[in-house]
């Protein structure tokens, strides 16, 4: 199923708060932003440790976390289908930037799901009891074997390389917009909205 975009009966490129994502998609693509790099964090952070409770905690918090992660991922996606987005704008952007930030965001999303499922795959395939925060157990998703878990956790290290790969060409892009081509599509995905951006701006 297409993605759709949200006031595609809407002509030009004017914007007005109209076109702006709403709170819940806001809310979603920073917090979940701040929280994947944290998670990042605490999965090199925890890796490096020596075995120990502290270190087996960590990991079980890393992999309750994850899950709430894949769990907003869904939600994410469910919303976008549901509602959509606002139209891209157009307007002096080139062809080139407007299908690589498509392909870009399609990527995000990919990964956003990937990333996670790898990780819980790996932790099925390495046989080891998970907790949810220690409330209740995660179910296993593949029987313990140990190629399994070397693969999925391969690739779920590369999963978050690209996933940081892709946050810089997105970040990159949005700053572009803002700084370059000055128009509102980093404005009106911004919590504070217009008066900051303009303020950021000058
Ligand atoms: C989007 C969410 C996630 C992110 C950004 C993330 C990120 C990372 C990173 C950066 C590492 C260190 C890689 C390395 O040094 O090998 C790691 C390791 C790990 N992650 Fe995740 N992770 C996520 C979700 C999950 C989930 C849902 C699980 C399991 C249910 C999980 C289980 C693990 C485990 C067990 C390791 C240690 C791997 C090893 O021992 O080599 N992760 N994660
Ligand atoms: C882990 C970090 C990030 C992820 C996973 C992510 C993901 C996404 C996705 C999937 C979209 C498409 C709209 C949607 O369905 O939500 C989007 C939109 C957007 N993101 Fe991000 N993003 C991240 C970080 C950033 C950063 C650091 C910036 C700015 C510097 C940024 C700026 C924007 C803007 C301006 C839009 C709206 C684009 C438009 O209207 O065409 N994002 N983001």
């Amino acid at each position: 199923m297409p993605l759709k975009h949200a006031n595609s009966d809407t002509a030009g490129d004017a914007v007005g708060p109209a076109e702006a994502y709403d709170w819940f998609a806001k809310t979603l693509h920073w917090g979940m932003a701040a929280a994947l790099l944290g998670l990042g964090l605490l999965g090199y952070y925890m890796s490096g440790q020596p075995f120990s409770l502290r270190t087996f905690k960590l990991f079980d918090l890393h992999k309750s976390l994850g899950l709430i992660m894949l769990g907003l991922a869904a939600l994410r996606l469910l919303r976008r289908w549901q509602k959509g987005a606002p139209e891209p704008l157009t307007q002096d952007a080139k062809a080139w930037e407007l299908l690589l930030a498509r392909i870009v965001h399609l990527a995000l999303y990919v990964l956003m799901f990937a990333v996670p499922i790898l990780g819980w795959i790996g932790a099925s395939a390495s046989g080891l009891p998970m907790t949810w925060f220690g409330l209740a157990n995660i179910p296993s998703v593949t029987p313990a074997d140990k190629e399994v878990q070397d693969w999925a956790f391969l690739l779920h290290e590369w999963g978050v390389w690209l996933l940081l790969a892709c946050v810089g060409l997105h970040a990159a892009g949005a700053l572009k917009r803002h700084f370059m081509l000055k128009d509102e599509t980093l404005v009106r995905m911004l919590p504070f909205g217009w008066a900051l951006a303009a303020r950021l701006r000058r």
